[in-house]
């Protein structure tokens, strides 16, 4: 660990992680953890996945990476599924590696089409690591607080219907970028009122919707897309974490009502690692793989399972005060007590997540998690409340 720069500001907690099956991770000791984050949101078909490797040894032992100047046929294939299952059917996809870059590279393609000076964004939406949107500037951003307003219902924020909303400077507004569901922030799902405003609105005078689903995406709520649990079509898209199971591929799907507006403007976007053919092919395998083993239902099966359980335990006596979710994208909501807990369940071998000062903890398993392990986890949690004091 000495050659390492841990630069993420998360101290490792654990032995080597060797190997891994599902939502088992095993350690250099042999010990089982189960990880119910699925890493970084990113393993939606599980750890290890044998048919996902299957397609990975068969493509590395062809080729892995083209270049700019050549296509493969595989790039196509999946670009036409995924414009299938985003409802984007006329429109072009582009692949690259992270999210951080997918909306990037999506920010900088929506500023390049519009004509108007700002894009807004909900005050929780976390866009990436680096570049316009991280930035979230007050020049080019209008960012709007959807969760501190006089008409905010509690777990849905702003219902449209307040001084704030009214404020929204619309004239000058050429596309929402929106997060259909606060991963990085407090899991909080905004209201559909409040996005059928918003999109009428920006439509009205031209402008479009530029669905960030790097986290909600891939069947993570239940459906492909977050976005699908409201009443729009967006004009672009951006996949990334569970589209490569763990695999660093992106995607960028982009309708042609914005294709075709940059004809009268130059965009270009260039790195090494573009539309190469691995990414795609992975890519493609983790759809089928949704598909074939109807993947959208039993996460949302088993996400209410997990969510009906879990309010059972919820209440005034219990350290656990409520739990909100959509699919496998599950909060549980402490009042003081989320960070013993989290090291207790750590102990037993179980792993969600946390982030500091915030009293809630996150469930993202694979959409491939059983009933099996997620009673394992309940049974755990149900042991550690009785060890914690309220
Ligand atoms: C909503 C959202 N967008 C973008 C990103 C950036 O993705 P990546 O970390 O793969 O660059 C993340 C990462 O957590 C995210 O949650």
């Amino acid at each position: 660990m000495n050659n390492i720069i841990w630069s993420n500001g998360h101290k490792v907690k654990f032995e080597d992680i060797i190997d891994a099956d599902n939502c088992y991770l095993f350690d250099s000791k042999g010990n089982r953890l189960t990880d119910l984050e699925s890493g970084v949101w990113c393993t939606s078909v599980g750890h290890n996945n044998k048919r996902i490797n299957q397609v990975i040894c068969a493509q590395i032992n062809k080729i892995s990476h083209t270049g700019f100047c050549y296509c493969h046929p595989q790039l196509e294939t999946t670009a036409g599924k995924l414009l299938a299952i985003t409802g984007i059917h006329r429109g072009k996809c582009e692949f690259l590696c992270s999210g951080s870059e997918a909306v990037e590279y999506g920010m900088r393609l929506s500023r390049a089409v519009s004509n108007r000076p700002l894009a807004l964004a909900f005050s929780d939406a976390y866009f990436g690591a680096y570049g316009d949107a991280a930035a979230k500037d007050g020049q080019r951003w209008h960012i709007f607080n959807r969760l501190e307003c006089s008409c905010s219902k509690p777990d849905e924020g702003c219902v449209g219907e307040c001084q704030e909303f009214a404020k929204i400077p619309f004239d000058d507004i050429g596309f929402f970028v929106f997060e259909p569901g606060s991963s990085s922030g407090l899991v909080r799902f905004p209201s559909t009122r409040l996005i059928s405003k918003i999109v009428t609105r920006l439509q009205k005078q031209g402008g479009f919707v530029f669905c960030n689903e790097i986290t909600t995406g891939m069947g993570r709520t239940g459906k492909w897309f977050g976005f699908q649990h409201y009443d729009l079509i967006p004009a672009m898209v951006a996949v990334g974490k569970g589209l490569g199971n763990g695999y660093p591929v992106s995607a960028v799907i982009a309708a042609d009502s914005v294709l075709d507006r940059l004809e009268k403007t130059p965009f270009v976007f260039a790195q090494s690692h573009q539309n190469d053919p691995l990414g795609a092919v992975i890519a493609n395998e983790v759809i089928d793989l949704i598909e074939h083993d109807k993947l959208l239902d039993a996460c949302r099966q088993i996400g209410q399972y997990l969510l009906s359980r879990l309010a059972s335990l919820a209440g005034p006596e219990s350290p656990l005060k409520a739990v909100r979710g959509r699919g496998l994208m599950l909060a549980l909501i402490f009042e003081n007590q989320a960070s013993v807990i989290f090291e207790k369940l750590i102990e037993k071998g179980f792993i969600l997540n946390k982030r500091p000062q915030i009293e809630v903890l996150r469930l993202d398993p694979p959409l491939t998690i059983t009933k099996e392990i997620a009673d394992q986890f309940l049974t755990a949690l149900e042991e550690v409340f009785k060890e914690v004091t309220l």
